[in-house]
């Protein structure tokens, strides 16, 4: 099988996935040159989005790794990937909550250190993409203060039916979003949090031979619009759906197609590990459980 698709998140210049990025709401949106066809998201729509940085190789200077998700005040949901190839401890990672800009200061960012990373027990480090475990719970030293810009998303999903009823899901992210850069070594991320509209498709239909071939497992779930022409975002951010009337996290964006043309993008499908989420939220939190409650 000759493999076409990449991490996202693994590397920066390997952020990548393809969706034609939307307008979510007319206000507060901006043009930017460098978002292909489409346009950074509103300030305080997505407080649930994370961005990790580490300082695996420069104590002073954090990187940008991957995108998350607060899925309650002092966790949050990523991709396994992004902490495990190359595999970094909890003391390497700064996660910063209500980030929108990233090259600059705002007033709305929270950043707090991780105390403990728990990755997927049947994540394979060496094949992510293919055994569909590719999921992490990272714990925050302290809980974030909940705000306009900062707060868990309203709810972890747990009914594929909803899901696939759902007409509006959202991948989010900081990722590449410029095609002509692809496969540069220099690719400008987006200052600014960038926004998708995604459509789901089943995994069938994700499994044709024109599309993913046979490689996608049940764990996974793939997103797309058929007028891509974009591609944008980072591993371990939120596919954040529109469901009766509130956001549910529905995926985790794992990985995507080297040239961010022409396939689906794939995430971890989060109803699949409902129990491994709780099962991990209620051990972090113990003997103080009883304050946690996951939003199922
Ligand atoms: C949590 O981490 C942040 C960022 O490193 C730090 O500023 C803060 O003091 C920490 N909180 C506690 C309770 O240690
Ligand atoms: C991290 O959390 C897991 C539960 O998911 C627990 O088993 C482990 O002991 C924790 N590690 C630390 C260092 O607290
Ligand atoms: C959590 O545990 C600490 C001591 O370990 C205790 O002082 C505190 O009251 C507990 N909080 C709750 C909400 O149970």
């Amino acid at each position: 099988m000759q493999m076409h698709f990449i991490l996202l998140g693994f590397i920066r210049m390997f952020n990548l996935f393809e969706g034609l990025i939307i307008q979510k709401s007319h206000q507060e949106t901006e043009r930017s040159p460098k978002i292909i066809g489409g346009v950074v998201s509103s300030k305080a729509d997505w407080p649930w989005q994370v961005a990790i940085f580490t300082y695996q190789n420069d104590v002073m200077k954090p990187v940008f790794l991957c995108g998350g998700t607060l899925i309650q005040t002092d966790v949050i949901l990523t991709a396994a990937h992004c902490l495990a190839s190359p595999s970094v401890k909890p003391d390497q990672l700064l996660v910063v909550a209500g980030e929108y800009d990233r090259t600059i200061e705002e007033g709305t960012e929270q950043t707090r250190s991780v105390i403990n990373i728990t990755l997927h027990p049947i994540y394979v480090g060496n094949s992510p993409l293919l055994d569909g475990n590719d999921i992490a719970i990272v714990q925050l030293n302290e809980s974030v203060l909940v705000t306009e810009h900062v707060k868990p998303i309203p709810r972890v999903t747990n009914d594929v039916a909803q899901v696939k009823a759902s007409q509006r899901c959202f991948m989010t992210g900081w990722g590449v979003s410029d095609v002509a850069s692809v496969g540069k070594s220099k690719q400008p991320l987006p200052t600014k949090l960038v926004v998708a509209e995604m459509t789901i498709i089943s995994n069938r239909e994700c499994n044709r031979r024109d599309q993913w071939d046979g490689i996608i497992v049940p764990t996974q779930l793939c997103a797309t619009n058929k007028r891509t022409s974009a591609c944008l975002g980072d591993s371990g951010g939120p596919l954040s759906c529109w469901i009766q009337g509130q956001y549910h996290l529905v995926g985790v964006i794992s990985w995507g197609p080297k040239t961010c043309r022409g396939k689906p993008s794939v995430c971890t499908r989060v109803s699949a590990f409902k129990t491994w989420i709780e099962d991990t939220l209620a051990t972090l939190h113990s003997p103080n459980g009883s304050q946690k409650q996951g939003h199922f």
